[in-house]
C-alpha cells in the first residue's frame, strides 16, 4: 500500500476533473459487464458513479464532500449486500485498470492509485475463499 502522504497527494495532481474522467470510464463498462452489471443499480448508475467519485476524491486528499453526503465510508459494511467474491473483485480491477488507462492520468498518480485500489478491492471480498493476507 502506498503511504498516506503519497495517497493524499493524488488530488492535487488530477483534481475533480481527473477523478470524473476515471470514474466515468469505469461506469461506462458496468452495464455491459456480465459479472458486475447485475450487481449495480440499473436505475441509479449516475448516483453510483457520483458516490464512488466523491469517495475517491476524499480518500485521495481532496475535499471531504463524501463524508457530508454519505457519512463514514464503512466500505465493508456498505458492500455486505453485494456478493463480492474473488471473480467479482478481479473483474472490478479489470474494468478499473482499463479506466485508468483510458483516463490518461499522469503516471505519478496512477502508480499510487493502482495498488491502493487493488488492496481495497481485495479487502472488500466478502464471499467464498478469502486471500491469506486477510484471513
Ligand atoms: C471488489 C469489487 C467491488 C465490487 C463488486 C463493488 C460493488 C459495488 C456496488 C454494487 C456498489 C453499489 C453501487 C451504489 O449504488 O453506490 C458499490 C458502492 C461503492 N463502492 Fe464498491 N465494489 C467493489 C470495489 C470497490 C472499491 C475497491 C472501492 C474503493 C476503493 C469501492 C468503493 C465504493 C463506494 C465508495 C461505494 C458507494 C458507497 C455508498 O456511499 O453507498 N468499491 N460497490
Amino acid at each position: 500500500m502506498p503511504d498516506e502522504t503519497a495517497i493524499s497527494s493524488v488530488y492535487a495532481q488530477i483534481g475533480d476533473e481527473g477523478f470524473k474522467r476515471l470514474v466515468g470510464a469505469f461506469y461506462r463498462q458496468v452495464p455491459g459487464d456480465d459479472v458486475l452489471g447485475p450487481l449495480y443499480p440499473a436505475d441509479d448508475l449516475e448516483g453510483a458513479e457520483h458516490r464512488l467519485c466523491s469517495f475517491l476524491i476524499f480518500r485521495f486528499g481532496g475535499p471531504d464532500r463524501y463524508l457530508h453526503e454519505r457519512g463514514h465510508p464503512q466500505l465493508r459494511m456498505r458492500h455486505a449486500p453485494f456478493a463480492v467474491d474473488q471473480i467479482a473483485r478481479d473483474r472490478w480491477m479489470v474494468l478499473m485498470n482499463r479506466a485508468l488507462d483510458e483516463a490518461q492520468l499522469p503516471a505519478t498518480a496512477t502508480v499510487i492509485m493502482r495498488p491502493f485500489l487493488e488492496e481495497v478491492a481485495t479487502f472488500l471480498i466478502n464471499r467464498g475463499a478469502r486471500p491469506a493476507i486477510i484471513s
